[in-house]
């Protein structure tokens, strides 16, 4: 039989941990052995291993599931007559009778025998969740875009639905990828979950993430998974709990739901696991800020269970992807009992501290559940994907959000057709004391920048809407220049009927940059040029022309 020759399971353990010990520790301690003592070296190299010790951890339970499979195919090769046998008698008779449709009786009783081909049953995932028995593909992704990276340091897991009201989703991978240097994008991977049964809602989703973001999802950064629908339970049949209506119940149990699903798809693929939501803003640097965090209390030796770097529900709340077999469980169990962020806390206090209840647990938090300040994520939906439902908190420890960017642009006469709220004047927002903050545009508005002498512009960069008011933006909105010279015979440039050279739009995230070459040279105006009617007012939050050295 195949499996004869396998060496003991424990043997292999000891085996991949002999060479795994061997390959990372012993270059270290050559390492350490030759060179000569220099505190700065020893501790780079103290910090270097605690990062290699934790993924060693993050490798060992890697090594735990590949285990199981291999235990799992023994047992059904040593046991081909299993299901049919006696061995039902203990545990998952029940099961089984679902699984293969078959009623099993006892054929024959067992008397005082050593060693029976009987085994033990212990129960599994289906005894939480038994309506995945219904359907054989309850477990199949109902949709996948991966690339397949793995091994990273920071896997960040979003989930999503389609919204009514407002959408974030965009603006939130916007703002997690804008914060990542090409070398962090490199170490992460972002996995949106989308929560949706419906095939037609997924698609709908997934396809404006992937025409947002086509080479991240090449380069497997962004990873998009669906659930098959008949991961669900009947949500309709859930017990009530903690006074909640039904409503409420299914939104909540759903949440468990879809957190499990993707710990569970995220576990394997990167050293800590780091828990997002789709409705968020970052800071600058976030990716190596936390990083370097967790490394740092691996070196100290501290003992963390959580990493939290937003004060929010659910957010930013980073842990060791070789805990979560642990959480996922836990969430399984009771996920029509709580809502997900009270069964963290249920589940922290249970691993952590004596009794949940006690003063000193509170203690054990402080040392254990670490909060790191000030925060780098910060909430900004206000409707929650529960209908009706509004999520005004915010993170206090994030500080302020940047409204605008300030940059000193050339000299110019600004002016718009586009009427100013309040003191949110152009004049102001070029200068960058202010955002530009305009009431409803119209199709031909335009924002005029008229330069005082003609410039040579390198490049140019717009940002229209801000964090308090996403939608707030320049829609169908083009970026035009008027030439002193005529442009170079042969450039593909667009020109209006006015002599203008189109030279970028606005997308939609309410960007607009663009680089101009030597074919266009001289220009003595810049404008944006609206070409439809907005049904939002509209924001420009940063302003930054750069011109060549030779203009200034
Ligand atoms: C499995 O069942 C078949 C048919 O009932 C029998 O011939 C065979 O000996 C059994 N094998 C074992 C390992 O018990
Ligand atoms: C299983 O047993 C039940 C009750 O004895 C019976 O109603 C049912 O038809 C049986 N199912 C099969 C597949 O034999
Ligand atoms: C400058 O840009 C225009 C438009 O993108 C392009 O057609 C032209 O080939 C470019 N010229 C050079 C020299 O890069
Ligand atoms: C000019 O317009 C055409 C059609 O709208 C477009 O495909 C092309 O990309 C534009 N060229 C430039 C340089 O923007
Ligand atoms: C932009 O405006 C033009 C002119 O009004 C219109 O034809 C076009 O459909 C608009 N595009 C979008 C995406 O709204
Ligand atoms: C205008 O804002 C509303 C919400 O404030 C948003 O739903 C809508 O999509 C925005 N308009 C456009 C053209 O995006």
């Amino acid at each position: 039989m195949v499996l004869t020759n396998v060496p003991s399971p424990s043997l292999r353990r000891k085996n991949c941990f002999l060479v795994i010990s061997f390959v990372i520790f012993v270059p270290f301690c050559v390492i350490i052995f030759y060179s000569i003592p220099d505190p700065k070296l020893e501790q780079s190299l103290q910090m270097r291993l605690s990062q290699l010790q934790v993924k060693l951890q993050y490798l060992e339970s890697l090594y735990t599931s590949r285990q199981e499979e291999l235990l799992r195919l023994s047992q059904h090769i040593e046991f081909p007559n299993e299901t049919s046998s006696a061995n039902q008698l203990f545990l998952g008779l029940e099961t089984a009778t679902k699984q293969t449709g078959k009623n099993y009786t006892m054929s024959s009783s067992i008397l005082g025998e050593t060693n029976p081909r009987v085994m033990l049953r212990m129960p599994t995932i289906y005894h939480f969740l038994p309506h995945l028995l219904n359907d054989p593909n309850s477990l199949r992704l109902a949709y996948l875009a991966a690339r397949g990276r793995t091994g990273v340091s920071i896997v960040m897991g979003m989930p999503t639905v389609l919204r009514p009201h407002q959408n974030y989703l965009m603006n939130t991978l916007y703002s997690l990828l804008e914060g990542l240097s090409p070398e962090e994008a490199a170490d992460a991977v972002i996995v949106v979950f989308i929560g949706e049964t419906d095939l037609e809602k997924v698609l709908q989703i997934a396809r404006e993430v992937e025409q947002s973001f086509p080479s991240q999802i090449e380069s497997g950064l962004i990873e998009l998974i669906a659930p098959s629908p008949s991961y669900y339970p009947d949500l309709d049949k859930l017990p009530l709990s903690l006074g909640d209506p039904l409503e409420r119940v299914k939104w909540r149990s759903k949440q468990n739901l879809d957190y499990a699903y993707l710990m569970t798809y995220c576990q394997n693929k990167g050293t800590f696991y780091l828990q997002l939501e789709d409705d968020i803003l970052t800071k600058p640097h976030y990716f190596t800020k936390m990083k370097t965090f967790a490394i740092e209390k691996m070196d100290r030796k501290e003992p963390w269970f959580l990493l939290d770097f937003c004060q929010l529900g659910f957010i930013g709340k980073m842990l060791r992807s070789s805990d979560l077999p642990w959480l996922i469980h836990f969430l399984q169990m009771f996920y029509s009992d709580k809502p997900v962020d009270w069964l963290l806390e249920d589940y922290f206090s249970m691993k952590s501290c004596v009794r949940a209840t006690s003063e000193s647990c509170n203690a054990v938090r402080k040392k254990k559940w670490i909060h790191y300040k000030p925060s780098l994520f910060q909430h900004m939906g206000e409707h929650s994907s529960l209908k009706g439902k509004i999520q005004k908190l915010k993170d206090k420890q994030f500080g302020k959000v940047a409204l605008f960017f300030p940059h000193s642009n050339p000299k110019a006469k600004v002016s718009s057709t586009i009427k100013h709220y309040k003191d949110y004047t152009l004049d102001r927002a070029y200068l960058g004391k202010t955002f530009f903050w305009g009431l409803l545009p119209q199709s031909g508005d335009k924002i005029i920048f008229e330069f005082s002498q003609p410039i040579v512009v390198k490049k140019f960069y717009f940002r229209s809407g801000n964090a308090e008011h996403i939608t707030d933006k320049l829609y169908n909105t083009t970026v035009e220049v008027l030439p002193v010279d005529p442009i170079v015979q042969g450039s593909a440039w667009n020109v209006t009927s006015d002599g203008y050279i189109i030279v970028g739009k606005f997308d939609l995230f309410g960007m607009a940059e663009g680089i101009l070459n030597e074919t266009i040279s001289k220009i003595s105006v810049l404008r944006l040029h609206v070409h439809s009617e907005s049904e939002n007012w509209t924001i420009l939050s940063e302003i930054n022309i750069i011109v060549t050295e030779e203009s200034r």
